[in-house]
């Protein structure tokens, strides 16, 4: 009998007992982590604002519990630590995954625009990770970052994302500094064009999204787009408890994009 991936000989799973928070648990990329730390044995918080594609998601697996919110909200961060520690009393995870996507070239700059995406990809995941942090701490946990190929390479016409990305990079390099004498890890993963519902997410009409997504596979060495669950098994490779040595990183994990 073959053994389930992120399980050991004997079946348990290698996040058996841990406790995960997942942001944008409701699709693409998060929902496919939530599913696959579920099934490898970690109690997993999904959070995101819809609670219909929240609850698609835990229908997956029933160690998915949900917890709808804005993560730009005042509150939300320390409720969603807080629900998390309500419901299993500890926190060994936090994937921040959360985030949006924006077109917007220079001529076209809206303060309005720079600090909505501001405030999701760079100030939220920042206020979760301070108030998931004293559990962390106690648990000698992990923060997983989701980053991007445009965090470390530039993206014409979607500058503010790419350079959001970037902050999202070397938040996770120096927090993995800071941290590191507490034994909490911090690493990125920085996937290339994967399919989700990020591009429809951020207004583009339907035959946009086609052509990008046309263009992207033609420019990926390996000929395709990803899907969310080839990013998410990284996810759990950079989170593993095994993974003792690992922090500060930034994989990129996009078919050969970055090489290009
Ligand atoms: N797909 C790609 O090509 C790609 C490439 C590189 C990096 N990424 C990154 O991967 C991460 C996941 O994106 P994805 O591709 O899986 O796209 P997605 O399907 O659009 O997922 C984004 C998730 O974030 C949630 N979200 C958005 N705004 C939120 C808010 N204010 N509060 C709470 N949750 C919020 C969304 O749920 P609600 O709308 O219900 O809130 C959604 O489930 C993002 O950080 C993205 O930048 C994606």
């Amino acid at each position: 009998m073959t053994t389930p991936p992120y399980h050991d000989q004997r079946g348990q799973g290698l996040f058996g007992g841990r406790v995960a928070i997942v942001t944008g648990a409701g699709s693409g990329i998060g929902r496919a982590t939530a599913i696959a730390l579920a099934r490898a044995g970690a109690r997993v918080l999904g959070v995101g604002r819809r609670p219909e594609a929240l609850q698609a998601t835990a229908a997956q697996h029933p160690g998915i519990e949900i917890h709808p919110a804005d993560l730009r909200s005042a509150h939300a961060p320390a409720e969603v630590a807080e629900a998390a520690v309500a419901a299993w009393g500890r926190i060994d995870l936090l994937v921040n995954n959360a985030g949006a996507t924006a077109m917007m070239p220079l001529a076209d700059t809206e303060a309005a625009r720079v600090n909505d995406l501001f405030a999701l990809n760079v100030t939220a995941p920042s206020l979760l990770a301070a108030a998931a942090l004293p559990h962390l701490r106690r648990r000698r946990g992990a923060i997983v970052n989701v980053s991007s190929t445009y965090g470390h390479r530039p993206l014409p016409g979607a500058a503010h994302y790419a350079a959001s990305k970037a902050a999202v990079e070397h938040l996770t390099r120096c927090w993995a500094l800071e941290l590191a004498p507490e034994g909490v890890r911090v690493n990125a993963l920085a996937p290339g064009p994967t399919e989700s519902e990020a591009l429809s997410a951020a207004g583009l009409p339907e035959a946009t999204v086609r052509r990008i997504k046309e263009t992207e596979a033609r420019q990926i060495p390996l000929g395709r787009r990803g899907e969310p669950e080839e990013v998410a098994a990284w996810v759990l490779r950079l989170a593993d408890p095994g993974a003792t040595w690992l922090t500060g990183q930034v994989l990129t994990v996009d078919g050969g994009l970055d090489l290009t």
